[in-house]
């Protein structure tokens, strides 16, 4: 597949069907992710690839987590607030979602187990969690953010991988919102840091949520260009 093509293609997943993703197709996708730039080569990733029944058991902790009333708590903070202009288009964003899932603002039922679905991690079969040791980004009183940014670069390079054998992924911070549940599962110690998951499978095209396409800002919004003619 084209790169450009895969680029076009690539959107978040939010409905997957069950279908078991083979361990050579993973494999494939990671050996070539690890491609990806990083800061003087450190490659600051480190990755628990999971389906099976160690997923079945995160999913079932995390929902009972959330029934539980525990708030999200991921290792890298996120954000507090959403200034203008990101407010509308988070909004936005989360706005089309609900409509294509056929949920009004004001239901408050259905709404809640939307989010449910999320920590349920769409139902995907596979998910691979991207984590990094501590000691690199926690720095004195300070923090050296490049190692989040590299994880972005091979996120990206899964993401477009993936497109290529036909499956579906999303990015989830939701995949990560109880870092202890996943610490306990996978076995994953406290010297490292869990960044964010990507739910991967064949999306189920007949789910509405997965026409969705998201708005992009126009080129001339966000460029400058200089020294062009
Ligand atoms: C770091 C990161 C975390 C995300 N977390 C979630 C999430 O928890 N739940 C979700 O539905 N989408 C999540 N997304 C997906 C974004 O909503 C999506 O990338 C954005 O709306 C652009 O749409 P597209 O991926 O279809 O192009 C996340 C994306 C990124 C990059």
């Amino acid at each position: 597949m084209d790169i450009v093509e895969a680029i076009n293609q690539r959107k978040s997943i939010r409905a997957f069907k069950s279908d078991h993703v083979p361990k050579e197709i993973m494999k494939e996708i990671m050996e070539l992710a690890l491609r990806a730039p990083s800061w003087g080569n450190t490659q600051p990733w480190e990755f628990a690839i999971v389906t099976g029944k160690e997923l079945e058991e995160i999913r079932q902790a995390f929902v009972k987590k959330a029934a539980e009333g525990h708030n999200p708590d991921t290792d890298i903070p996120r954000p507090r607030g959403f200034p203008q202009p990101y407010d509308t288009r988070y909004r936005t964003l989360g706005r089309k979602v609900l409509e294509l899932k056929g949920i009004s603002r004001e239901d408050k039922e259905k709404r809640g187990r939307w989010l449910l679905q999320g920590l349920r991690l769409f139902e995907a079969p596979c998910v691979i969690y991207i984590y990094i040791d501590r000691s690199f980004y926690q720095q004195g009183d300070g923090l050296n953010i490049w190692p989040v940014f590299d994880c972005g670069l091979v996120a990206e390079n899964i993401m477009l991988l993936a497109t290529r054998y036909g499956l579906g992924t999303i990015p989830q911070i939701q995949a990560v919102v109880y870092p202890d549940v996943l610490r306990k599962v996978l076995g994953i110690p406290d010297s490292k840091l869990i960044v964010l998951g990507i739910s991967v499978g064949y999306p189920d095209w007949d789910d509405p949520v997965n026409q969705l396409r998201s708005e992009r800002e126009p080129l001339d919004n966000v460029s400058t260009w200089y020294g062009f003619d």
